[in-house]
């Protein structure tokens, strides 16, 4: 029983299929370069890429899982939050995909989606629900910054979220200021490896905020005012590195210390993490290290789930037809403001 799922959220067009929780294709065609020029995604602009892209990612997607469009069992696609021109390019087409076909939509929150991306594993991909834990689940990405208990597939509860920036866009932000292309978080990544995280001292947000609320616009700020102060500096290879480095510190820092805290509190043993930023090769080190330390299991998506997928998508829509039997309603809209609850 196969499923199509459609993800056209932000800068990527992805399609992938899915059937009994295993992830036959997963095709992501990413729009980073075409946005590149303007330092952050042109909603427009996105959308013509993914009318161009849809169809061609779509037919990949589908001789990759050796499925034909009339063996398609339903359909899913991302129905929110997301940018609005960009959304219904994906979300419509798969509507109307359904329609033709006959068979049940459904449409899936982003964020939900990205809850469940860290069970996803192994080869061909798998979705491991059979030894799904409680859990405390960190999204991190260009636009959001979520705390999320699962207490069950398919039952979350909001715990916090970023009050400004996303720690993607602070990374992305920072970049910016120092000369680094968009989006800037790999490139800090990168940076910072030769780099010494404790050269330069930046603020820690929210740290020792008992709420489970990020806040990382005045770390940007604070990143302004010191450059002001050393003109120079990103000019030195192993001083821009440094800085780098301290940077990438403040915003781990933050990230580990408030998802290990609320874990504690709500004493799960288990912690998830996914979306862009979570492809970081520090922060992926820290929660390591900090979820050994209190024997807490640990799931980071895989670099390939990490970012935008239409394959989280699939997986979720799938578990919800499967255990609720739920279908969107065919006439139904995006929701470009839908907040996770
Ligand atoms: O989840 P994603 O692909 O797209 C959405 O925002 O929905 O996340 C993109 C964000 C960008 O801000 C990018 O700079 C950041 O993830 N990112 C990273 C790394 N890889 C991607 N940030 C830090 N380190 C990385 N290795
Ligand atoms: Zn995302």
């Amino acid at each position: 029983m196969p499923l199509l799922a459609v993800e056209t959220s932000c800068d990527e067009t992805s399609v992938a299929v899915v059937h009994a929780g295993r992830v036959l294709s997963n095709v992501v065609s990413s729009q980073a370069r075409l946005h590149e020029d303007y330092g952050g995604v042109v909603p427009e602009l996105a959308a013509r890429e993914h009318l161009r892209n849809l169809l061609p990612v779509a037919r990949l997607a589908l001789q990759e899982a050796s499925v034909s469009a009339d063996q398609i069992d339903a359909v899913a696609a991302t129905r929110g939050p997301g940018l609005p021109s960009a959304l219904m390019v994906g979300f419509k087409a798969a509507q109307a995909t359904a329609f033709a076909l006959e068979r049940p939509f459904v449409g899936i929150h982003h964020h939900e989606a990205h809850l469940y991306s860290p069970w996803v594993k192994g080869q061909p991909p798998t979705a491991d629900f059979a030894h799904f834990q409680p859990n405390v689940s960190l999204i991190v990405s260009g636009g959001h910054t979520l705390l999320v208990h699962v207490r069950a597939v398919l039952d979350h509860h909001l715990l916090g979220s970023t009050m400004d920036d996303a720690a993607g866009e602070c990374f992305d932000k920072v970049g910016k200021l120092i000369g680094l292309a968009y989006p800037a978080g790999p490139e800090i990544d990168r940076l910072s490896e030769g780099g010494n995280p404790k050269a330069f001292d930046f603020p820690r947000p929210m740290i020792a905020d008992p709420k489970d609320d990020f806040s990382f616009s005045g770390l940007k700020t604070s990143v302004r005012y010191f450059l002001r102060d050393h003109p120079g500096l990103p000019d030195e290879a192993q001083r821009l590195r440094d800085l780098c480095a301290s940077v990438q510190s403040a915003i781990v820092d933050v990230l580990v210390t408030k998802t290990i805290r609320a874990a504690r509190r709500l004493r799960v043993g288990c912690v998830t993490a996914s979306g862009g930023v979570s492809c970081n090769r520090s922060l992926r080190r820290r929660l390591t290290a900090a979820c050994a330390g209190e024997r807490i299991v640990l799931l980071l998506a895989e670099r390939s789930f990490c970012t935008d997928n239409a394959a989280m998508i699939g997986i979720l829509a799938e578990r919800k037809l499967k255990l609720r039997t739920e279908a969107t309603p065919p006439d139904t809209d995006i929701l470009p403001g839908w907040a996770l609850c």
